[in-house]
């Protein structure tokens, strides 16, 4: 989401203030903490920015625009209103309120309080109530098999260290032959600047070096990390965890989309990829 240690924030909303940023090792499970904490300070004013963009109502996969009442990637509507839907990380679960205005049964959660009170208001200012609950994708509190389908858009993944715990949960949720469907930055992306213009089109550093881009306080401690793995990286943690996977779609920037969203713009998005989307289903 952003890489390049350029984004500073200050502290008037009771936010720690960035002293450093680059790629470093840190501590996964100190960094993973810190960083739902900051999702938790951070959703109003990420909402600010990207709710017009993300709509209230609205299922968006990714900064290319791809809804999933075009893609169908969980599968035809029809087939959804009978089945049980979670979404993990879900922000201000904007997806799963389109579902729910479509008549699916979708529930949602997400590790950050900031993120769930965010949600609410939206379910008041929308009049379609999500049920939602604070939850770590890595633990969550549903029984064994209670699930038919689980997908995220570009949340909890990117945040932890070890993601494998992600899709083991996800496998542990899910009936036998359960959807699970996320959309993460492309990996490849971690190679180039956060810049969504032709100045990022220059590799400045291996994508191979899984290295953690982490932000710290003027103690030196997280306050925000985000986690990279290749291509290869995603497929075996989702493999080990029982899954087979379906496909990989890599949207193309749509001529018609005009947004910048950080690093993904028009300019770039002509010529790089800037999301990867999983599909997989249990064995
Ligand atoms: C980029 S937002 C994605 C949410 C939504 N689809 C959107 O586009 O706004 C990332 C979300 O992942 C959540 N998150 C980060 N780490 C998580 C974890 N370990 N478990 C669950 N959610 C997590 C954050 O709190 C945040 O709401």
């Amino acid at each position: 989401m952003r890489h390049d240690g350029a984004v500073q924030q200050d502290d008037s909303a009771g936010r720690p203030e960035l002293s450093r940023a680059g790629y470093r090792q840190v501590d996964g499970d100190a960094a993973a903490q810190a960083t739902g904490r900051w999702w938790s300070a951070e959703a109003p004013a990420y909402l600010e920015e990207h709710g017009s963009f993300l709509g209230d109502v609205d299922f968006c996969w990714c900064p290319e625009g791809l809804r999933e009442s075009q893609a169908q990637l969980l599968g035809p509507l029809e087939q959804l209103r009978g089945e049980r839907v979670l979404e993990v990380g879900a922000g201000a679960a904007q997806c799963s309120r389109w579902l729910r205005s479509q008549g699916v049964d979708a529930v949602a959660t997400d590790v950050a309080p900031g993120m769930v009170e965010a949600a609410a208001l939206l379910d008041r200012r929308t009049g379609i109530t999500v049920p939602i609950q604070v939850a770590d994708a890595r633990e969550l509190p549903f029984e064994d098999g209670s699930f038919d389908v689980a997908f995220t858009a570009f949340g909890a993944i990117p945040f932890v260290p070890d993601a494998d715990a992600v899709h083991r949960e996800i496998a542990r949720v899910l009936r036998p032959g359960g959807r699970w469907v996320f959309s993460v930055t492309h990996p490849l992306r971690w190679a180039f600047p956060d810049d969504p213009t032709a100045a990022g089109l220059v590799a400045v550093r291996s994508y191979f070096d899984r290295t953690p881009y982490v932000e710290t306080d003027a103690q030196d401690r997280p306050i925000y990390a985000e986690f990279h793995r290749t291509i290869g990286d995603h497929v075996r943690d989702v493999v080990r965890a029982g899954f087979a996977i379906r496909d990989l779609l890599e949207p193309a920037w749509p001529e018609d989309n005009r947004e910048v969203w950080g690093g993904w713009g028009p300019e770039r998005g002509a010529v790089l990829p800037g999301t990867l989307i999983v599909s997989a289903a249990l064995a």
